[in-house]
């Protein structure tokens, strides 16, 4: 049966960085039409009701209908060390990252972690997640059942690593090679998940496990790659000392393999010229995760610049480096980096980035992040007056923008009204 979902409509027909806010569209008293767990239509909601009489109605009133958020980068694992005080990135992951994923290989905390995190992450709005496991395949299992009994589409892999982590935390480059094989395999294209092959970082992989899963990658190249580049400046000194021949950070990657379209770096803050040009070249992606950036005190990511010269960048939590598992306290954080870069984003380049962009990142644009027909119906309502401090902001809205942008810097789950998968109620 056919289903009306009434309220505010917005949703994109271009890029706003490139175009401006005009390349949103809104309609003030919408509808979105959903059929098989697809949009149908998206437009005047008297029209489409007078035209689809017999579809069963939800009318959210003023609510603000929109893609669901895509989270491009998260740690599934780390959802119960977010928010640890005091640290800097490597310190951060030997105090608390890697303690914690030491307790991935135990089934039932993975499991009992999996549903916690997702659970989490539909009460925010965010409806597509591109997660990082840990070593255990385990841990990747446990994602996967999880995010499938929930209908997801989701995105996930084993994190390999075979040198500086503690015992208990390392694989090897073989094993590292099966295990991402065997569990890519098992859940590659499984409903709607993907599995994407994930190195951590250069530091943690030898060139030989770099180079296995660069190989692995040419044996499945419809698959994503992820991991992180250039987040903190002693990070990039390390990789300087462990890759002697290598002319930047992303030349270890490069250098095996792991450089091409659908290849997924987080954070991406301090790069080189030649990095910048290598990026763009390959159609890589660059994932800002701008609560993590200040969280753990990594740098000013240079979105304006960056999305300028023709990068193909997505928005992430990064939780628990980032330190919230709201895509809307990550808009505000872009907006603050921004702002200390010398360029305000624009709420339609916020929003943008957290649907589109994020979906253009891991290159399923032409099924999430945007209200469109034929794209999947993952929808979320946004409150634009959920806290009496955003409502009395709002009252005072002449336009579109001015009514979201409060609810950008100041909301939280509570904005979250309603959450639709693949045009089934969540939330
Ligand atoms: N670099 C390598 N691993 C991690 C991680 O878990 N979090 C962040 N923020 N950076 C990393
Ligand atoms: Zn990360």
């Amino acid at each position: 049966m056919d289903q009306l979902i009434l309220g505010q409509t917005l949703s994109f027909a271009g890029d706003p960085f490139a175009e401006g806010p005009g390349a949103a569209r809104h309609h003030a008293r919408g509808g979105v039409l959903v059929r098989d767990g697809r949009i149908v239509a998206v437009g005047d909601g008297a029209a489409l009701r007078a035209a689809h009489p017999d579809a069963a109605v939800t009318d959210m009133g003023a609510r603000l209908l929109s893609a669901g958020f895509v989270d491009a980068h998260v740690h599934y694992p780390q959802t119960a060390i977010v928010a640890s005080w005091g640290k800097r990135l490597i310190d951060w992951l030997n105090s608390y990252t890697f303690p914690e994923e030491m307790r991935f290989g135990d089934p039932a905390h993975a499991a009992a972690v999996a549903e916690n995190y997702l659970d989490l992450a539909l009460a925010h709005g965010t409806t597509t997640m591109c997660s990082y496991a840990t070593i255990h395949p385990e841990s990747v299992d446990a994602f996967f059942a999880a995010a499938r009994a929930r209908g997801l589409r989701a995105l996930a892999g084993k994190t390999c690593m075979d040198r500086n982590a503690p015992e208990g935390l390392r694989d090897t480059a073989q094993s590292a090679y099966d295990d991402s094989r065997r569990l890519l395999e098992a859940w590659h294209g499984v409903d709607r998940l993907s599995y994407v092959i994930t190195p951590r970082f250069s530091p943690t992989s030898t060139p030989e496990q770099l180079m296995v899963l660069g190989q692995l990658w040419r044996e499945y190249p419809g698959c994503l790659m992820q991991t992180h580049l250039s987040e903190q400046t002693d990070e990039i000194d390390w990789v300087k000392g462990l890759y002697p021949q290598a002319r930047d950070y992303l030349d270890t990657y490069e250098a095996q393999g792991l450089l091409a379209e659908g290849a997924v770096f987080g954070h991406a803050i301090h790069l080189t010229p030649r990095e910048r040009a290598r990026l763009r070249e390959t159609g890589a992606a660059l994932v800002h995760c701008p609560t993590s950036n200040t969280f753990i005190g990594s740098g000013l990511f240079d979105m304006a610049e960056l999305k300028a010269e023709g990068q193909r960048i997505g928005l992430a939590t990064d939780t628990g480096g980032g330190s919230s598992f709201s895509m809307l306290r990550t808009m505000a954080a872009a907006y603050e980096v921004g702002q200390l870069r010398g360029r305000a984003l624009h709420p339609s380049e916020l929003w943008w980035l957290a649907t589109c962009g994020s979906a253009g990142a891991l290159r399923l644009d032409d099924r999430i992040g945007n209200l469109a027909p034929g794209m999947e119906a993952d929808i979320v309502a946004i409150d634009l007056a959920s806290t009496p401090a955003i409502a009395q902001r709002a009252a005072r809205a002449n336009n579109l923008w001015e009514a979201l942008f409060p609810t950008i810097m100041m909301g939280d789950d509570r904005a979250v009204a309603g959450v639709w998968i693949a045009g089934q109620r969540r939330g």
